[in-house]
C-alpha cells in the first residue's frame, strides 16, 4: 500500500519529534565502555597471602578502626582472637615507644549453623586529641601486634579532609586490585563503605570462615585509618533454613558503629562528624516507613546539621535511588519515596550509595513533584538535590554490571561498569560553596573524556 504525500510527511515529522525527544532526554549522559582489565572475579583461595593468619599464639587478627563518636575523636578498635579470649586492652599513645594509655573493651561470640566465632574484642578509646598519630598495641600479655591511625582534624567548615569510598569489595583478585589501588593514594584518610562486605553468604551454608578472612584480607587498610560501615543486603544473613533467623547476625558482632552517640536507636542508622563534612548512614535493609526508629532518627537528624561548621552534608546508602543499571533496578524506590524530598529541603550535597556493580553518577535532578494522579512522574533538574554516584564497583565475585538500559535516562549523568573506588578530596569551604549547584565528577570520568580512552589509573574523585 503506497502512502499519501501527506501521510508519508506526517510520518517524517512524527519521527523527527521523536529522535530530538530522545536526543533531548540524553542530554549530557556519558556511557563509558572503559573496562578496567579483569583479573578473574573467583575469590583468591584462603591459602593466599592477603589471608595470611598473623603468627604467634592467638594472635590478633582482622583489625579494624571505625569512628567511635560524633565528632571524630573517639576510635572504636576490634579485633579477633581465635584461641581464647585473651585480654581486650588496648595500649595506645602518641609516642612509638611509649604507649602510655590504656582502655579495656569487651569480647564476644556468636554462633551461625555450625559455625562459630573467635573472640571478637571491641574497645573504644576516647578522648583523643586531633589531628594527631596515634600508636596502639592489641593482643596485650599474648601475641602483642601494633599499629598506628591518625585522628581527623576539629570539625570545622575550613578542614580540608580526603575520604575514600568503596563499596560491595569482595575478595575476588579484582578486589585485591581495588584495595591496593585505594592504598597507593597517599591522600586517602578515611573510607567511606557503602555496604556489602565479604560476600560470605554466597558459600554454602554462608561459610563464615569468609567473614574471618575479609577482615584479615582488609587489616592491611582498616587497622590503620577508620571505615566508616553501611548496612548492604550481604550483610543481612538471614537464613531462615538454616536455623539462622537474626539478620545482620554476623556483622553486627564483628563491626560496631558510633551509633548512640547521634542519639540512633540502631546500629544501621546514624551519623557522625569528620572535618567538614556530616556525613549521615542510612540502611537500605531496615524498616524507613513512616513512624520506624530509622524514619523518625532521619527526620530529627536532618534539622541537626549545622552547614556554617559543616558545609558537606554526605548520605550513605546501599542500595542507589537512581539507578539505570538493569541490575538492581528500582530497589531503592521505596526509600527514594520516603526521603527525598528532605535530601532536597535540606540541601544534602551527594548520596553515595552501591549495590549496582558499576558507577554511574546523576546530574542534580529530584523527582519529589509526583503525587499519583499528576502525572509528574520524571526527575528534573534541581539545584537543590543531590548528586547521586554509584561506587558498587570494589570488585566482588558476582562480576560486574554491565546492562544498562537504553537509552540513558536524562538524569544519568556519567556512567561506566568497571571496577574501581573513589577518592572524594579537600572538601573545604571554597570548594562547597563554589560547587553546590554544579557538577562533581570523578576525575575517571574526565579522563574518559578528554582522551577518549581509559587511563588505567583514573579512579579519583576531586571537585571541579
Ligand atoms: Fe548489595
Amino acid at each position: 500500500m503506497e502512502l499519501s504525500k501527506n501521510m508519508r510527511n506526517s510520518i517524517f515529522l512524527i519521527l523527527l519529534a521523536s529522535l530530538l525527544l530522545s536526543t533531548t532526554r540524553c542530554k549530557g549522559g556519558v556511557t563509558s565502555t572503559y573496562r578496567r582489565r579483569l583479573e578473574a572475579s573467583v575469590d583468591m583461595p584462603l591459602d593466599s597471602d592477603v589471608f595470611r593468619v598473623p603468627a604467634g599464639y592467638n594472635a590478633p587478627q582482622q583489625v579494624h578502626i571505625t569512628q567511635g563518636d560524633v565528632d571524630g575523636n573517639a576510635v572504636i578498635v576490634s579485633w579477633v582472637t581465635p584461641d581464647e579470649p585473651g585480654s581486650s586492652v588496648v595500649l595506645y599513645g602518641t609516642s612509638k615507644h611509649n604507649l602510655d594509655k590504656m582502655k579495656t573493651g569487651k569480647h564476644t561470640q556468636y554462633k551461625y549453623y555450625n559455625y562459630t566465632s573467635g573472640f571478637i574484642h571491641h574497645c573504644t578509646i576516647r578522648h583523643l586529641k586531633f589531628d594527631t598519630k596515634y600508636y596502639y598495641a592489641v593482643g596485650i600479655g599474648q601475641t602483642v601486634r601494633k599499629f598506628w591511625f591518625k585522628t581527623p582534624p576539629e570539625v570545622g567548615p575550613d578542614v580540608p579532609y580526603t575520604f575514600g569510598i568503596i563499596g560491595d569489595l569482595g575478595q575476588t583478585y579484582d578486589s585485591n586490585t581495588t584495595l591496593s589501588h585505594y592504598e597507593s593514594n597517599p591522600k586517602a584518610e578515611t573510607v567511606l563503605y557503602v555496604g556489602d562486605l565479604s560476600y560470605a553468604d554466597n558459600y554454602p551454608d554462608h561459610d563464615n570462615n569468609r567473614w574471618d578472612s575479609w577482615a584479615r584480607f582488609v587489616e592491611r587498610s582498616t587497622a590503620y585509618q577508620p571505615w566508616i560501615w553501611t548496612a548492604g543486603n550481604h550483610e543481612l544473613d538471614f537464613e531462615p533454613s538454616l536455623g539462622e533467623k537474626e539478620p545482620f547476625k554476623p556483622f553486627k558482632h564483628r563491626y560496631q558503629t558510633p551509633y548512640r552517640a547521634s542519639d540512633s536507636t540502631g546500629p544501621f542508622w546514624y551519623s557522625v562528624k569528620r572535618a567538614s563534612a556530616h556525613i549521615i548512614v542510612l540502611s537500605t535493609y531496615s524498616a524507613y516507613g513512616k513512624y520506624t526508629p530509622q524514619y523518625r532518627w532521619l527526620e530529627e537528624e536532618l534539622p541537626k546539621v549545622n552547614r556554617s561548621e559543616t558545609p558537606w552534608l554526605i548520605v550513605l546508602v546501599h542500595s542507589p535511588w537512581y539507578n539505570s543499571n538493569t541490575y538492581h533496578y528500582m530497589e531503592g524506590e521505596t526509600m527514594r519515596v520516603m526521603f527525598e524530598s528532605w535530601f532536597v529541603q535540606y540541601k544534602v550535597d551527594v548520596v553515595f550509595a552501591g549495590h549496582v556493580h558499576a558507577y554511574e553518577r546523576s546530574h542534580r535532578i529530584s523527582n519529589i513533584a509526583y503525587d499519583i494522579v499528576n502525572k509528574n512522574c520524571t526527575p528534573v533538574p534541581n539545584e537543590d538535590a543531590p548528586v547521586y554516584i554509584t561506587i558498587g564497583d570494589g570488585g566482588n565475585i558476582e562480576g560486574l554490571a554491565s546492562n544498562m538500559t537504553e537509552p540513558q535516562p536524562s538524569y544519568s549523568a556519567f556512567r561506566e561498569a568497571s571496577f574501581g573506588h573513589a577518592i572524594f578530596l579537600r572538601l573545604r569551604t571554597e570548594h562547597m560553596l563554589t560547587t553546590h549547584g554544579t557538577v562533581i565528577r570523578m576525575e575517571r570520568e574526565l579522563q574518559q573524556m578528554k582522551n577518549g580512552s581509559p587511563t588505567g589509573t583514573g579512579f579519583q574523585l576531586p571537585i571541579s
